[in-house]
């Protein structure tokens, strides 16, 4: 038996056939894929700030975190942390040191970049690695210095009588954008 659509369907004259498909779109929820990466920094002077922002040119959708203006940060939707402080008397920035002693635990769970703003590149890394908690120096994936500033201006009248005694009076500048440049496509290039 010859059967039309109209057969099925009274009224309507079968005129030839269609494909449905179904096609699974993922839907993302934009502010959870794109918020991955975040920077952290400590910085007294504004130096590390600078070279912070510097490495977030480098780097694409990143968020930014003055650990001196706020001290809490939810890192739960953060895949790759980096972390960025200056160095005075040989010690990293309180507040990134507090912050990463709090988090440890969390933050091993990251992918994570450590890097540092020093007046003494000679023992740039040696500081790095003294100053910020064993276990991240051990799981970091780049360990970055980015070079140094020293603004008179900006000096408290004790630290300028410091650096007076090392035989610093001038201000001086050395910020390391090719370093800046090396350090993020080491996580590009992983990512
Ligand atoms: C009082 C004083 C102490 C410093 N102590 C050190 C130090 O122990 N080791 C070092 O490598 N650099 C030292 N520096 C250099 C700073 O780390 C450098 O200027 C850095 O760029 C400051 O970063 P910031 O502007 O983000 O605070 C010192 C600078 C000052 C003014």
């Amino acid at each position: 038996m010859n059967r039309e659509a109209s057969d099925f369907s009274p009224g309507s004259r079968h005129i030839g056939y269609t494909v449905v498909c179904f096609v699974a779109v993922p839907v993302y929820d934009t502010e959870v894929c794109l918020l991955k990466k975040l920077i952290l920094y400590g910085s007294k002077h504004g130096c590390t700030e600078k070279c912070a922002y510097l490495l977030r040119d480098q780097l694409g959708k990143v968020d930014t975190v003055d650990l001196c203006q706020s001290p809490s940060v939810d890192l739960e939707s953060y895949d790759t942390i980096f972390i960025g402080s200056s160095v005075y008397a040989g010690q990293i920035n309180k507040a990134v040191a507090r912050f990463c002693t709090a988090n440890l635990t969390i933050l091993q769970k990251k992918q994570i970049g450590l890097f540092i703003c020093c007046g003494l590149p000679d023992k740039a890394i040696e500081q790095l690695e003294t100053g910020f908690p064993k276990k991240l120096v051990q799981i970091a994936r780049a360990k970055g210095y980015f070079g140094y500033q020293l603004d008179m201006a900006r000096l408290s009248f004790f630290e300028r009588m410091l650096v007076r005694v090392l035989g610093k009076r001038q201000n001086e500048r050395d910020i390391r954008h090719a370093a800046i440049k090396d350090f993020a496509q080491i996580f590009m290039q992983a990512s």
